[in-house]
């Protein structure tokens, strides 16, 4: 069975994770685009086969040729859209984070109980091989038991000033946009709940001003007298810098893992450019990342499996984002889930 889907937002996630994606399955295919500009809704339906632009949600959630809806809009817009698709009958897939706010959040939570509709939240970690491969050597105990995990994901952000991505009250900046992938890293890896988090943000970049939304975050999580894990996010490189020059570490009572990004993304520094030899399209994910979530997708919605990563691992991300945002405000450790 192909699962026909209905995609809303046509912007760059669509087009650098999941047109490539779809271009590399037969499990699913789109047949109508939605976006807020008109013209980018034309555009990306002449990015695949045999779909039609339309102009507004409803449109698309009418269609007896949806299956299924994909919501890749801005992170405050991602609530409201995806309610509404599952209110209409509609499975979801919807970006990461899941909502702007933990209210938000929940509220989708409980339309996908509502409905009986199924909700995933697109966690991308969970289909990267880099990712699960270290997960599977925490699972099989090669290095005991995980103690420590920390993860810097340190990049320029190319978005024009005024851009969503600044605007706090629709992102909540670096630390939602990118924090939230970390956060939910460190829920799978250590198998946990976080009881606090204790944040320092920086506003650094004018961009980051104007809008209000941070640029760089420093986040510790505590889970407990014996394990911890630190965050450190921030678009405040040059661009030079290269993106998601990241690194990755887990110590474990018997043991130490750790990746780096550079190695799965090499990279030459030339003057003040960046050459890339492009293993993936969109650099913060291995190529077949995104293919391999719209697959998980379609066959558990077909065969009514269970998601990689459930909506309680989606809520979880935002409540551990929600309580660092807490925390750089009252500069005091703020609970996860108070
Ligand atoms: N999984 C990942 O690795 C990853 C990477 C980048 C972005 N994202 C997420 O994807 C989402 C989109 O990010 P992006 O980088 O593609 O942003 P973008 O600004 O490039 O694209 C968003 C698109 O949505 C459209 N849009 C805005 N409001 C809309 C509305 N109400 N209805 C319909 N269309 C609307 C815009 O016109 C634009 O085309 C964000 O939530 C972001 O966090 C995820």
């Amino acid at each position: 069975m192909t699962l026909r889907i209905g995609v809303i937002g046509a912007g760059n996630i669509f087009e650098k994770g999941y047109v490539p994606a779809f271009e590399q399955t037969d499990a699913l295919r789109v047949t109508v685009v939605h976006d807020i500009d008109p013209e980018r809704a034309e555009a990306a339906a002449r990015r695949l086969p045999d779909v039609r632009a339309v102009g507004t949600p409803v449109e698309l959630l009418d269609r007896p040729d949806v299956d299924a809806v994909f919501v890749l809009t801005p992170t405050h817009t991602h609530a409201d859209l995806a309610i509404a698709a599952l209110e209409s009958g509609k499975d979801v897939l919807c970006e990461k984070p899941m909502a702007r706010t933990t209210v938000d959040a929940r509220r989708m939570q409980a339309a996908a109980e509502r409905t009986g509709r199924r909700l995933m939240i697109g966690h991308t970690r969970r289909f990267d091989d880099r990712w699960t491969s270290l997960f599977e050597q925490i699972r099989a105990g090669r290095i005991g038991e995980p103690v420590f995990v920390s993860r810097s994901e340190h990049a320029s952000n190319g978005a024009p000033a005024g851009a969503w991505q600044w605007r706090d009250e629709q992102s909540g900046g670096v630390l939602w946009d990118v924090g939230v992938h970390v956060a939910e890293l460190f829920h799978w890896f250590l198998g946990d709940t976080p009881r606090t988090a204790f944040t320092k943000v920086l506003r650094a970049r004018p961009e980051s001003r104007a809008g209000g939304a941070p640029d760089a975050a420093i986040v510790t999580f505590d889970f407990g007298s014996s394990r911890h894990a630190l965050l450190s996010v921030s678009w405040i490189h040059p661009p030079a810098w290269g993106p998601f020059y990241a690194t990755t570490e887990v110590v474990g009572t018997t043991g130490k893992l750790e990746s780096y990004d550079r190695d799965s993304h090499p990279a030459i520094v030339v003057t003040d450019a960046l050459e890339l030899p492009r293993l993936s399209p969109l650099l913060s994910a291995l190529a077949g990342t995104f293919r391999r979530q719209i697959e998980h997708f379609a066959l558990a919605v077909e065969t009514g499996a269970p998601f990689a990563v459930s909506l309680e691992d989606a809520l979880m991300a935002v409540d551990m984002v929600d309580a660092a945002e807490r925390s750089a405000a009252s500069g005091r450790p703020e609970a996860v889930r108070p």
